[in-house]
């Protein structure tokens, strides 16, 4: 089976608070918390870009894993902040961590980036060409994060994990996965400057085109279904129920979110991965961070049952 052999995470050290956020904005802690649980979350310093916050996630995947960077024959990152529009940031990863041998790419799907990459590694691992595969989700958010617009502000911050793939003997490894997008949606959740449609201009910067819009009511509206839907559809696929689920990961955006999943699958918190107060919405990032950190504090080990789930812009759902 298709195995993640060893995962990392890296986190900014700068922490930003609610009480930080709150001198920006017109906005207070306790509306924070009691709408999204977020309490504080983590900034890259200004000579951090997303490339070194995934290299260094990537750096301990593979001392965890027992692999040497240069017997990674594939790179996935997947961001919606990468370092620049062209090269790919997988690219710059390769160089950064020394994996001259591997191919190298980027997936855009949101938040949902990280299940998409997991996905694309386990079609990969079919082809015997391919033994390692280092999926990441980076992110460096507060680069297009509007510190003016309190609807999103509030919400995101910076974070890396990575999970190094291969195929394994055993019974353990990737039981299912399933991978979905609504582009009817895409307009909820979206960064309209500097792509093809609007490229930058002296205009684009002064309307703030090149930081995150979004609908937070339609998202939410969305995240809730899907959550559920989603969850349901793989464990399906997997041949179980939510009572087979030992951990459940789920994408750390609004605490809100998670507890209406927990609800449905009678998860208790303590076999639920919850971090969205310390970090918020790292987007491709949580996921592997959640799981890196899961695995480091011994929440989750090798035969267990773990669920993750997570939707995002696009809108995508994995
Ligand atoms: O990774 C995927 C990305 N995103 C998500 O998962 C986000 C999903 N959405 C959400 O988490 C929530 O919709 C938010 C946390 C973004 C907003 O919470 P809400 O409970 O949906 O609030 P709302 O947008 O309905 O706004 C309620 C009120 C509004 O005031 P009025 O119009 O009723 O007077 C907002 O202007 O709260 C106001 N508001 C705020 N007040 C204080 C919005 N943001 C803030 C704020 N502080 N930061």
């Amino acid at each position: 089976m298709i195995q993640i052999k060893g995962i990392g995470h890296a986190l900014p050290e700068r922490v930003l608070t609610n009480q930080e956020i709150e001198q920006m904005v017109d906005t207070d802690d306790k509306w924070i918390v009691e709408r999204t649980g977020i309490r504080e979350r983590r900034i890259a310093d200004a000579n951090m870009a997303t490339s070194d916050l995934a290299a260094q996630a990537a750096g301990m995947a593979l001392k965890r894993a027992g692999i040497l960077a240069e017997e990674v024959d594939l790179i996935i990152v997947a961001t919606a902040s990468p370092d620049m529009l062209i090269p790919a940031t997988a690219c710059l990863v390769q160089q950064k961590i020394g994996a001259f041998n591997a191919a190298a790419f980027d997936v855009g799907a949101g938040c949902t980036g990280f299940i998409y990459g997991l996905t694309v590694a386990e079609k990969f691992l079919l082809d015997p060409n391919f033994k390692n595969i280092l999926v990441i989700g980076a992110e460096t958010l507060s680069r297009i994060t509007d510190y003016s617009d309190r609807n999103t502000c509030i919400l995101f911050g910076d974070g890396a994990g990575a999970a190094v793939l291969g195929r394994g003997n055993s019974e353990n490894g990737l039981l299912a996965t399933y991978l979905g997008a609504d582009g009817k949606g895409a307009e909820h959740l979206y960064m309209p400057g500097g792509g093809s449609a609007r490229p930058a201009s002296i205009q684009t910067v002064n309307e703030h085109l090149h930081y995150i819009k979004m609908n937070g009511n339609e998202i939410f509206r969305f995240a809730t279904r899907i959550t559920i839907e989603i969850s349901k559809k793989v464990l399906e696929l997997a041949g179980m129920t939510y009572k087979d689920v030992d951990f459940f990961i789920p994408h750390q955006s609004n605490l809100r979110i998670i507890k209406t999943a927990m609800k449905w699958m009678n998860m208790p918190e303590e076999k639920t991965l919850i971090n969205v107060d310390q970090f918020g919405n790292m987007s491709s990032a949580c996921l592997p961070v959640g799981l890196s950190i899961a695995e480091e504090t011994g929440k989750i080990g090798a035969g267990d049952n773990i669920l993750m789930a997570a939707f995002g812009a696009g809108l995508t759902y994995g």
